[in-house]
Protein backbone atom coordinates (compact mmCIF):
# COMPACT_ATOMS: atom_id res chain seq x y z
CA UNK A 1 0.00 0.00 0.00
CA UNK A 2 1.22 3.46 -0.43
CA UNK A 3 2.01 5.29 2.63
CA UNK A 4 0.54 8.52 4.28
CA UNK A 5 3.76 9.39 4.18
CA UNK A 6 5.19 8.49 1.38
CA UNK A 7 5.41 12.00 -1.20
CA UNK A 8 8.78 12.15 -0.62
CA UNK A 9 10.02 8.90 -1.39
CA UNK A 10 11.00 7.83 -5.05
CA UNK A 11 11.02 4.05 -3.56
CA UNK A 12 9.00 1.03 -1.40
CA UNK A 13 10.07 0.45 2.06
CA UNK A 14 12.06 -2.88 2.28
CA UNK A 15 9.30 -5.76 3.38
CA UNK A 16 11.83 -6.46 6.56
CA UNK A 17 12.08 -2.83 7.17
CA UNK A 18 8.36 -2.53 6.88
CA UNK A 19 8.15 -5.53 9.34
CA UNK A 20 10.84 -4.00 11.90
CA UNK A 21 9.38 -0.78 12.43
CA UNK A 22 5.78 -1.52 12.20
CA UNK A 23 4.05 -1.47 15.65
CA UNK A 24 0.41 -2.18 15.12
CA UNK A 25 1.22 -5.86 16.24
CA UNK A 26 1.03 -4.57 19.33
CA UNK A 27 -0.09 -0.70 19.70
CA UNK A 28 -3.37 -1.73 18.87
CA UNK A 29 -4.05 -2.09 22.31
CA UNK A 30 -4.53 1.66 22.14
CA UNK A 31 -6.92 1.98 19.65
CA UNK A 32 -10.06 2.97 22.45
CA UNK A 33 -7.39 5.77 23.11
CA UNK A 34 -6.52 6.62 19.92
CA UNK A 35 -10.01 7.03 19.06
CA UNK A 36 -11.36 8.99 21.59
CA UNK A 37 -8.23 11.17 20.82
CA UNK A 38 -9.39 11.73 17.35
CA UNK A 39 -12.75 12.72 18.25
CA UNK A 40 -12.07 15.47 20.92
CA UNK A 41 -9.48 16.68 17.88
CA UNK A 42 -11.77 16.73 15.22
CA UNK A 43 -14.56 18.45 17.36
CA UNK A 44 -12.43 21.37 18.56
CA UNK A 45 -11.32 21.26 14.44
CA UNK A 46 -14.65 22.01 13.88
CA UNK A 47 -15.42 24.29 17.25
CA UNK A 48 -12.36 25.81 15.69
CA UNK A 49 -13.56 26.31 11.93
CA UNK A 50 -10.57 24.75 10.90
CA UNK A 51 -12.86 22.41 9.29
CA UNK A 52 -16.64 22.46 8.88
CA UNK A 53 -18.74 21.07 11.88
CA UNK A 54 -20.13 19.16 9.10
CA UNK A 55 -17.25 17.78 8.50
CA UNK A 56 -15.99 17.01 12.00
CA UNK A 57 -19.20 15.03 12.21
CA UNK A 58 -18.62 13.35 9.79
CA UNK A 59 -15.22 12.57 10.77
CA UNK A 60 -16.57 11.86 14.66
CA UNK A 61 -19.35 9.50 13.49
CA UNK A 62 -17.07 7.57 11.26
CA UNK A 63 -14.70 6.99 13.94
CA UNK A 64 -17.75 5.87 16.64
CA UNK A 65 -18.74 3.39 14.03
CA UNK A 66 -14.95 2.05 13.36
CA UNK A 67 -14.69 1.96 17.52
CA UNK A 68 -17.56 -0.52 17.35
CA UNK A 69 -16.25 -2.07 14.61
CA UNK A 70 -12.89 -2.78 15.80
CA UNK A 71 -15.20 -4.23 19.32
CA UNK A 72 -16.97 -6.33 17.40
CA UNK A 73 -13.93 -7.87 15.84
CA UNK A 74 -14.40 -6.77 12.53
CA UNK A 75 -11.86 -5.01 11.98
CA UNK A 76 -8.15 -6.62 10.75
CA UNK A 77 -5.39 -4.18 11.04
CA UNK A 78 -2.64 -3.61 8.32
CA UNK A 79 1.06 -3.58 9.82
CA UNK A 80 2.04 -2.30 6.33
CA UNK A 81 -0.02 1.01 7.60
CA UNK A 82 2.44 0.56 10.75
CA UNK A 83 0.85 1.93 13.40
CA UNK A 84 -2.31 2.26 15.28
CA UNK A 85 -2.97 5.71 13.90
CA UNK A 86 -1.67 5.37 10.95
CA UNK A 87 -3.98 2.34 10.71
CA UNK A 88 -7.38 4.12 12.11
CA UNK A 89 -6.65 6.82 9.93
CA UNK A 90 -6.39 4.87 6.71
CA UNK A 91 -9.76 2.64 8.21
CA UNK A 92 -11.52 5.93 8.68
CA UNK A 93 -10.81 7.71 5.34
CA UNK A 94 -11.62 4.00 3.67
CA UNK A 95 -14.84 4.63 5.76
CA UNK A 96 -16.07 8.41 5.43
CA UNK A 97 -13.98 9.41 2.21
CA UNK A 98 -11.88 12.55 1.47
CA UNK A 99 -12.84 14.23 4.69
CA UNK A 100 -10.88 11.70 6.65
CA UNK A 101 -7.82 13.27 5.07
CA UNK A 102 -8.83 16.52 7.26
CA UNK A 103 -8.70 14.48 10.83
CA UNK A 104 -4.93 14.98 10.79
CA UNK A 105 -5.15 18.78 10.82
CA UNK A 106 -2.67 20.37 13.48
CA UNK A 107 -1.96 17.42 14.75
CA UNK A 108 1.25 15.24 14.69
CA UNK A 109 1.94 11.09 15.43
CA UNK A 110 3.99 12.68 18.00
CA UNK A 111 1.38 14.18 20.01
CA UNK A 112 -0.92 11.83 19.16
CA UNK A 113 0.95 8.76 20.29
CA UNK A 114 1.66 10.72 23.42
CA UNK A 115 -1.68 11.48 23.85
CA UNK A 116 -2.79 7.82 23.76
CA UNK A 117 -0.45 6.74 26.18
CA UNK A 118 -1.01 8.83 28.92
CA UNK A 119 -4.90 7.99 28.81
CA UNK A 120 -3.88 4.42 28.60
CA UNK A 121 -1.79 4.47 31.40
CA UNK A 122 -5.08 6.65 33.79
CA UNK A 123 -7.50 3.39 32.57
CA UNK A 124 -5.00 0.87 33.48
CA UNK A 125 -3.76 2.36 36.62
CA UNK A 126 -7.22 2.87 37.72
CA UNK A 127 -8.37 -0.60 36.76
CA UNK A 128 -4.62 -2.11 38.81
CA UNK A 129 -5.22 0.84 41.92
CA UNK A 130 -8.81 -1.45 42.17
CA UNK A 131 -7.07 -4.92 42.69
CA UNK A 132 -4.95 -3.34 44.73
CA UNK A 133 -7.87 -2.09 47.06
CA UNK A 134 -9.37 -4.95 46.96
CA UNK A 135 -6.15 -6.73 48.54
CA UNK A 136 -5.93 -4.05 50.80
CA UNK A 137 -9.27 -5.28 51.80
CA UNK A 138 -8.78 -8.62 52.37
CA UNK A 139 -5.66 -7.77 54.53
CA UNK A 140 -8.00 -5.79 56.93
CA UNK A 141 -9.70 -8.99 57.16
CA UNK A 142 -7.10 -11.48 58.12
CA UNK A 143 -5.76 -8.61 60.41
CA UNK A 144 -9.13 -8.42 62.48
CA UNK A 145 -9.96 -12.18 62.85
CA UNK A 146 -6.23 -12.47 63.76
CA UNK A 147 -5.51 -9.94 66.47
CA UNK A 148 -4.90 -12.01 69.26
CA UNK A 149 -2.76 -15.38 66.99
CA UNK A 150 0.14 -15.11 68.37
CA UNK A 151 3.33 -15.66 66.26
CA UNK A 152 7.47 -15.08 66.82
CA UNK A 153 8.51 -12.52 64.46
CA UNK A 154 11.74 -12.89 63.48
CA UNK A 155 15.05 -11.02 62.20
CA UNK A 156 17.54 -12.57 60.66
CA UNK A 157 15.29 -15.25 60.09
CA UNK A 158 16.11 -16.43 63.74
CA UNK A 159 12.81 -15.89 66.26
CA UNK A 160 13.30 -12.35 67.42
CA UNK A 161 9.75 -11.15 69.71
CA UNK A 162 5.78 -12.41 70.12
CA UNK A 163 3.80 -10.27 67.90
CA UNK A 164 0.44 -11.59 66.22
CA UNK A 165 -0.80 -12.58 62.74
CA UNK A 166 -2.71 -8.98 62.81
CA UNK A 167 0.09 -6.79 63.18
CA UNK A 168 2.77 -8.92 60.72
CA UNK A 169 -0.15 -8.72 58.29
CA UNK A 170 -0.48 -5.01 58.32
CA UNK A 171 2.86 -4.03 57.84
CA UNK A 172 1.97 -5.32 54.17
CA UNK A 173 -1.13 -3.34 54.14
CA UNK A 174 1.42 -0.59 55.16
CA UNK A 175 3.63 -1.11 52.02
CA UNK A 176 0.46 -0.90 49.68
CA UNK A 177 -0.92 1.83 51.00
CA UNK A 178 2.57 3.81 49.79
CA UNK A 179 2.33 1.53 46.66
CA UNK A 180 -1.34 3.07 45.90
CA UNK A 181 -0.28 6.73 46.70
CA UNK A 182 2.23 6.26 44.29
CA UNK A 183 -0.02 5.28 41.59
CA UNK A 184 -2.50 8.19 42.29
CA UNK A 185 1.08 10.61 42.26
CA UNK A 186 2.00 8.83 38.63
CA UNK A 187 -1.75 9.90 37.58
CA UNK A 188 -1.69 13.09 38.72
CA UNK A 189 2.05 14.06 37.10
CA UNK A 190 0.20 12.59 33.89
CA UNK A 191 -3.20 14.36 33.78
CA UNK A 192 -2.02 17.15 31.01
CA UNK A 193 -3.11 17.00 27.80
CA UNK A 194 0.27 16.71 25.09
CA UNK A 195 -2.42 17.39 21.89
CA UNK A 196 -1.60 20.36 20.12
CA UNK A 197 2.32 19.98 20.80
CA UNK A 198 2.27 18.82 16.83
CA UNK A 199 5.16 17.52 15.55
CA UNK A 200 7.48 19.37 18.50
CA UNK A 201 6.45 22.91 17.57
CA UNK A 202 2.86 22.97 18.23
CA UNK A 203 1.59 24.15 14.65
CA UNK A 204 -0.03 27.65 13.00
CA UNK A 205 -3.62 26.66 13.24
CA UNK A 206 -5.35 28.24 16.13
CA UNK A 207 -6.39 25.14 18.01
CA UNK A 208 -7.91 25.20 21.27
CA UNK A 209 -5.72 22.97 23.37
CA UNK A 210 -7.38 23.76 26.72
CA UNK A 211 -11.09 22.16 25.16
CA UNK A 212 -9.42 18.92 24.33
CA UNK A 213 -7.90 18.60 26.94
CA UNK A 214 -11.05 19.26 28.86
CA UNK A 215 -13.24 17.32 26.45
CA UNK A 216 -11.02 14.32 27.65
CA UNK A 217 -10.94 14.88 31.12
CA UNK A 218 -7.10 16.23 31.27
CA UNK A 219 -6.81 18.29 34.60
CA UNK A 220 -4.14 20.83 31.83
CA UNK A 221 -2.52 20.99 28.94
CA UNK A 222 1.21 20.65 28.37
CA UNK A 223 3.28 23.58 28.68
CA UNK A 224 5.98 23.42 26.57
CA UNK A 225 5.87 21.50 23.24
CA UNK A 226 8.78 19.78 23.10
CA UNK A 227 8.80 17.89 26.37
CA UNK A 228 5.09 17.39 25.69
CA UNK A 229 6.05 15.15 22.86
CA UNK A 230 8.72 13.66 24.07
CA UNK A 231 8.00 13.36 27.89
CA UNK A 232 7.31 9.47 29.27
CA UNK A 233 8.23 10.42 32.55
CA UNK A 234 4.56 8.39 33.52
CA UNK A 235 5.81 5.26 32.23
CA UNK A 236 9.09 5.43 34.14
CA UNK A 237 6.84 6.13 37.21
CA UNK A 238 4.56 3.71 36.06
CA UNK A 239 7.33 1.16 35.94
CA UNK A 240 8.67 2.32 39.29
CA UNK A 241 5.58 2.01 41.11
CA UNK A 242 5.14 -1.72 40.08
CA UNK A 243 8.24 -2.77 40.37
CA UNK A 244 7.77 -1.40 44.05
CA UNK A 245 4.67 -3.22 44.40
CA UNK A 246 6.38 -6.44 43.34
CA UNK A 247 9.45 -5.93 45.39
CA UNK A 248 6.44 -5.96 47.96
CA UNK A 249 5.15 -8.93 46.72
CA UNK A 250 7.71 -11.12 46.49
CA UNK A 251 8.46 -10.42 50.30
CA UNK A 252 5.48 -11.86 50.99
CA UNK A 253 5.00 -14.33 48.91
CA UNK A 254 8.41 -15.45 50.38
CA UNK A 255 6.83 -15.70 53.46
CA UNK A 256 4.35 -17.64 52.26
CA UNK A 257 6.68 -20.00 50.53
CA UNK A 258 8.28 -20.34 53.87
CA UNK A 259 5.13 -20.19 56.25
CA UNK A 260 3.60 -23.15 54.07
CA UNK A 261 6.83 -25.57 54.03
CA UNK A 262 6.74 -28.49 56.52
CA UNK A 263 9.25 -26.90 58.80
CA UNK A 264 6.96 -23.40 59.83
CA UNK A 265 3.76 -25.29 58.96
CA UNK A 266 2.01 -21.91 60.09
CA UNK A 267 -0.14 -22.09 56.90
CA UNK A 268 -1.63 -24.53 54.52
CA UNK A 269 -2.55 -22.95 51.24
CA UNK A 270 -5.85 -23.87 49.56
CA UNK A 271 -6.09 -26.49 47.05
CA UNK A 272 -7.29 -24.14 44.53
CA UNK A 273 -4.18 -22.09 45.07
CA UNK A 274 -1.48 -24.91 45.15
CA UNK A 275 -0.09 -27.55 42.98
CA UNK A 276 1.24 -30.90 42.66
CA UNK A 277 4.25 -32.36 41.17
CA UNK A 278 4.08 -35.27 38.40
CA UNK A 279 6.40 -37.39 40.02
CA UNK A 280 6.27 -37.15 44.19
CA UNK A 281 2.94 -38.29 45.01
CA UNK A 282 2.74 -36.35 48.09
CA UNK A 283 3.40 -32.63 47.08
CA UNK A 284 1.52 -29.43 47.26
CA UNK A 285 3.28 -26.52 45.94
CA UNK A 286 3.18 -23.13 46.87
CA UNK A 287 3.81 -22.24 42.80
CA UNK A 288 1.32 -19.20 42.71
CA UNK A 289 3.79 -17.70 44.98
CA UNK A 290 6.71 -18.94 43.76
CA UNK A 291 5.76 -17.30 40.25
CA UNK A 292 4.40 -14.39 41.97
CA UNK A 293 8.12 -13.62 43.27
CA UNK A 294 9.86 -14.63 39.99
CA UNK A 295 7.71 -12.43 37.72
CA UNK A 296 9.41 -9.38 40.58
CA UNK A 297 12.17 -10.22 38.42
CA UNK A 298 10.90 -9.52 34.70
CA UNK A 299 8.73 -6.16 35.87
CA UNK A 300 12.30 -5.17 37.29
CA UNK A 301 13.31 -5.87 33.64
CA UNK A 302 11.03 -3.58 32.08
CA UNK A 303 11.66 -0.83 34.57
CA UNK A 304 15.11 -0.49 33.20
CA UNK A 305 14.20 -0.93 29.91
CA UNK A 306 12.54 1.73 30.20
CA UNK A 307 15.09 3.99 31.68
CA UNK A 308 17.98 2.63 29.29
CA UNK A 309 15.82 3.65 26.00
CA UNK A 310 15.27 7.18 27.06
CA UNK A 311 18.83 7.80 28.43
CA UNK A 312 20.55 10.65 26.66
CA UNK A 313 17.55 10.45 23.59
CA UNK A 314 17.89 14.50 22.09
CA UNK A 315 14.58 16.88 22.21
CA UNK A 316 12.39 15.97 20.97
CA UNK A 317 10.61 12.61 19.34
CA UNK A 318 12.85 9.64 18.73
CA UNK A 319 11.79 6.46 17.37
CA UNK A 320 13.03 4.51 19.92
CA UNK A 321 10.40 5.92 22.02
CA UNK A 322 8.43 3.37 20.32
CA UNK A 323 9.82 1.06 22.43
CA UNK A 324 8.31 2.19 25.43
CA UNK A 325 5.09 0.18 25.18
CA UNK A 326 5.45 -3.58 25.05
CA UNK A 327 7.46 -3.73 28.27
CA UNK A 328 4.75 -1.21 29.79
CA UNK A 329 1.74 -3.26 28.16
CA UNK A 330 4.08 -6.34 30.11
CA UNK A 331 3.97 -4.77 33.29
CA UNK A 332 0.38 -3.80 33.26
CA UNK A 333 -0.81 -7.80 32.59
CA UNK A 334 1.83 -8.99 35.04
CA UNK A 335 0.89 -6.64 37.54
CA UNK A 336 -2.99 -7.66 37.34
CA UNK A 337 -2.42 -11.18 37.09
CA UNK A 338 -0.63 -10.97 40.16
CA UNK A 339 -2.84 -9.14 42.26
CA UNK A 340 -5.76 -11.29 40.73
CA UNK A 341 -4.08 -14.24 42.30
CA UNK A 342 -2.45 -13.51 45.26
CA UNK A 343 -5.39 -11.94 46.82
CA UNK A 344 -7.73 -15.15 46.53
CA UNK A 345 -4.48 -17.27 47.69
CA UNK A 346 -4.50 -15.06 51.27
CA UNK A 347 -8.06 -14.96 51.63
CA UNK A 348 -8.36 -18.56 51.39
CA UNK A 349 -5.24 -20.51 53.22
CA UNK A 350 -5.71 -21.81 56.49
CA UNK A 351 -4.50 -20.39 59.29
CA UNK A 352 -2.82 -22.82 62.07
CA UNK A 353 -2.94 -20.64 65.07
CA UNK A 354 -1.37 -23.76 67.17
CA UNK A 355 1.43 -23.82 64.72
CA UNK A 356 1.91 -20.08 65.36
CA UNK A 357 2.07 -20.23 68.77
CA UNK A 358 4.13 -22.97 69.00
CA UNK A 359 6.58 -21.04 67.09
CA UNK A 360 6.59 -18.20 69.74
CA UNK A 361 7.12 -20.54 72.46
CA UNK A 362 10.54 -21.45 71.12
CA UNK A 363 13.97 -19.80 70.44
CA UNK A 364 13.61 -17.48 73.56
CA UNK A 365 11.16 -14.83 71.97
CA UNK A 366 10.30 -13.50 75.48
CA UNK A 367 13.90 -12.81 76.35
CA UNK A 368 14.04 -9.31 75.63
CA UNK A 369 11.00 -9.18 78.22
CA UNK A 370 13.12 -10.80 80.76
CA UNK A 371 15.38 -8.21 80.50
CA UNK A 372 12.87 -5.68 80.32
CA UNK A 373 11.38 -6.79 83.23
CA UNK A 374 15.14 -6.54 85.55
CA UNK A 375 15.24 -2.55 83.61
CA UNK A 376 12.14 -1.68 85.23
CA UNK A 377 13.52 -3.00 88.57
CA UNK A 378 16.00 -0.57 88.02
CA UNK A 379 19.35 -2.76 86.58
CA UNK A 380 20.71 -0.67 84.12
CA UNK A 381 19.47 -2.54 80.66
CA UNK A 382 23.08 -3.39 79.01
CA UNK A 383 23.74 -5.18 82.53
CA UNK A 384 20.22 -6.59 82.57
CA UNK A 385 20.89 -7.75 78.47
CA UNK A 386 23.97 -9.40 80.04
CA UNK A 387 21.95 -11.37 83.00
CA UNK A 388 19.38 -12.57 80.65
CA UNK A 389 22.37 -13.62 78.20
CA UNK A 390 23.89 -16.19 80.80
CA UNK A 391 19.95 -17.18 81.82
CA UNK A 392 19.71 -18.14 77.44
CA UNK A 393 22.77 -20.19 77.59
CA UNK A 394 21.83 -22.32 80.93
CA UNK A 395 18.25 -22.57 79.53
CA UNK A 396 19.99 -24.23 76.12
CA UNK A 397 22.20 -26.61 78.22
CA UNK A 398 18.79 -27.57 80.29
CA UNK A 399 16.55 -27.84 77.08
CA UNK A 400 14.22 -25.99 78.71
CA UNK A 401 12.15 -22.33 78.02
CA UNK A 402 13.06 -19.24 80.56
CA UNK A 403 9.45 -19.52 81.66
CA UNK A 404 10.10 -23.43 82.48
CA UNK A 405 12.78 -21.87 85.36
CA UNK A 406 12.14 -22.04 89.06
CA UNK A 407 12.00 -19.26 90.79
CA UNK A 408 15.28 -20.53 92.53
CA UNK A 409 16.93 -20.84 89.09
CA UNK A 410 15.60 -16.94 88.47
CA UNK A 411 16.95 -15.68 91.54
CA UNK A 412 20.67 -17.64 91.01
CA UNK A 413 20.95 -15.11 88.21
CA UNK A 414 19.53 -12.02 89.66
CA UNK A 415 17.73 -11.61 93.48
CA UNK A 416 16.18 -9.26 91.68
CA UNK A 417 13.50 -11.76 90.49
CA UNK A 418 10.34 -12.25 92.41
CA UNK A 419 7.07 -14.17 91.55
CA UNK A 420 5.57 -11.47 88.99
CA UNK A 421 8.21 -12.59 86.01
CA UNK A 422 6.09 -15.22 84.97
CA UNK A 423 3.37 -13.33 84.70
CA UNK A 424 5.50 -10.29 82.65
CA UNK A 425 6.92 -12.60 80.35
CA UNK A 426 3.80 -14.62 79.45
CA UNK A 427 3.74 -14.40 75.64
CA UNK A 428 0.20 -12.76 76.23
CA UNK A 429 1.67 -10.06 78.41
CA UNK A 430 5.21 -9.17 76.19
CA UNK A 431 2.20 -8.64 72.82
CA UNK A 432 -0.56 -7.04 75.08
CA UNK A 433 2.15 -4.23 76.72
CA UNK A 434 3.31 -3.23 73.75
CA UNK A 435 0.64 -0.65 73.02
CA UNK A 436 2.74 1.74 71.39
CA UNK A 437 1.16 3.33 68.23
CA UNK A 438 2.51 1.21 65.27
CA UNK A 439 3.03 -1.78 68.17
CA UNK A 440 1.76 -5.30 68.16
CA UNK A 441 -0.65 -5.01 70.93
CA UNK A 442 -4.38 -5.79 70.35
CA UNK A 443 -5.64 -2.79 70.89
CA UNK A 444 -2.63 -0.69 69.09
CA UNK A 445 -3.19 -3.05 65.81
CA UNK A 446 -7.15 -2.54 66.31
CA UNK A 447 -6.47 1.33 65.52
CA UNK A 448 -4.16 0.57 62.70
CA UNK A 449 -6.57 -1.16 61.18
CA UNK A 450 -9.58 1.35 61.90
CA UNK A 451 -7.07 4.14 60.18
CA UNK A 452 -6.38 1.71 57.60
CA UNK A 453 -10.21 1.58 56.71
CA UNK A 454 -10.52 5.18 56.89
CA UNK A 455 -7.67 5.32 54.59
CA UNK A 456 -8.81 2.95 52.00
CA UNK A 457 -12.19 4.81 52.01
CA UNK A 458 -10.66 8.11 51.47
CA UNK A 459 -8.48 6.89 48.67
CA UNK A 460 -11.46 5.12 46.87
CA UNK A 461 -13.54 8.13 46.93
CA UNK A 462 -10.63 10.47 45.84
CA UNK A 463 -9.09 7.89 42.93
CA UNK A 464 -11.21 5.53 41.70
N1 LIG B 1 4.34 4.26 16.49
C1 LIG B 1 5.01 5.43 16.94
C2 LIG B 1 5.41 5.28 18.41
O1 LIG B 1 4.85 4.47 19.04
C3 LIG B 1 4.12 6.61 16.81
C4 LIG B 1 4.84 7.92 16.63
C5 LIG B 1 5.53 7.93 15.34
N2 LIG B 1 6.10 9.20 15.06
C6 LIG B 1 7.04 9.36 14.11
N3 LIG B 1 7.47 10.54 13.92
N4 LIG B 1 7.48 8.35 13.41
O2 LIG B 1 6.27 5.96 18.90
Amino acid sequence: MSKLWGGRFQKQTDKLVEDFHSSIGFDQRLYLEDIQGSIAHAKMLGVQNIISIDEANTLINGLKELQEEIQAGQVKFDPAAEDIHMNIETLLTAKVGEVGKKLHTGRSRNDQVALDIKLYLQKETKNLQKLLLNLQKNILKIASENLTTIMPSYTHLQKAQPITLAHHIMAYFAMFQRDLSRFADCVKRANTCPLGSGALATTTFPLDRQMVASELGFADVTHNSLDGVSDRDHIVEFQATAAIVMMHFSRLCEEIILWSSDEFGFITLDDAYSTGSSIMPQKKNPDVAELIRGKTGRVYGNLLGILTTLKSLPLAYNKDMQEDKESFFDTIDTLAGCLLTITPMLATMRINKDKMLAGAQGGFTNATDVADYLAKKGLPFREAHHVVGKIVFYCLEHKIAIDKMTLEQFQKFSPIFGEDIYSSIDLQTCVNKRILPGGPAPVAVEKSIASGEKWLSDYRHRNI
